[in-house]
């Protein structure tokens, strides 16, 4: 069988639409389905729902042959895979954000809160920015409101939870995208069973 690993929740509902668009159906889930391992034997193909952050760890490990993770998580953890496919869904971006009213001190270290740390680092590297980073691992959007850092460095989506706690976003670092991903051993010995869910999946993807 040809091990799937797709982040739970929305996205993973998302992709697990698109699978079964090219034919790749698993019998549907349900509202409150608990399960984590989803099956469409007569494909050939088990799904596994695993924590969005740790898709590319199944993958990278080979637990999975291929799977669906964001662009994020690759940039900031540089998983040995190959990315395959850009899905064009689950859109957002990683940007900097602040207070409404920030201004910022350009003679002081700049404090970063972010679950990014190497998107962080690489960013203001670039800039040569001097800055020190706390990590959390969610709710960053509190860091500045509490004066824990000066500003994050996290995904915007709709920018509607910035904006419910009085932050803006500052500077945009990079768009990001779901993005089908798969392990390297796996995309030589499943190779055409890989490369034809590829193209099926362009066929139904949005444009
Ligand atoms: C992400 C991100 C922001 C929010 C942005 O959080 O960290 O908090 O989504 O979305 P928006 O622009 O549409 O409001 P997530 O829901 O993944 O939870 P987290 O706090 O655990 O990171």
């Amino acid at each position: 069988m040809l091990n799937i690993a797709l982040p739970k929740g929305r996205l993973g509902d998302q992709v697990l639409s698109l699978f079964s668009q090219i034919g790749y159906d698993c019998g549907g889930i349900y509202e409150n389905d608990r399960r984590l391992v989803l099956e469409s034997p007569e494909n050939n193909v088990r799904y596994l729902l695993v924590k969005p952050s740790d898709v590319a760890i199944y993958v990278e490990y080979g637990a999975a042959d291929i799977g669906v993770v964001g662009k994020d998580i690759l940039l900031d953890g540089n998983p040995d895979v190959y990315e395959l496919l850009d899905l064009g869904i689950g859109k957002c971006r990683i940007c900097v954000a602040g207070p409404e009213d920030y201004v910022e001190d350009r003679e002081s270290v700049l404090r970063v809160a972010t679950k990014f740390t190497t998107v962080a680092k690489d960013y203001y590297s670039s800039k040569n920015r001097e800055i020190e980073i706390i990590k959390l691992n969610g709710s960053i959007e509190l860091a500045p409101i509490l004066g824990l850092t000066d500003v994050i460095v996290d995904i915007v989506e709709s920018g509607r939870t910035l904006k419910e706690n009085h932050l803006k976003v500052l500077e945009t670092i990079v768009p990001i995208s779901a993005r089908l991903i798969a392990n390297r051993a796996s995309y030589l010995f499943h190779n055409e069973e890989i490369s034809g869910i590829c193209e099926k999946l362009q066929e139904v993807l949005p444009r």
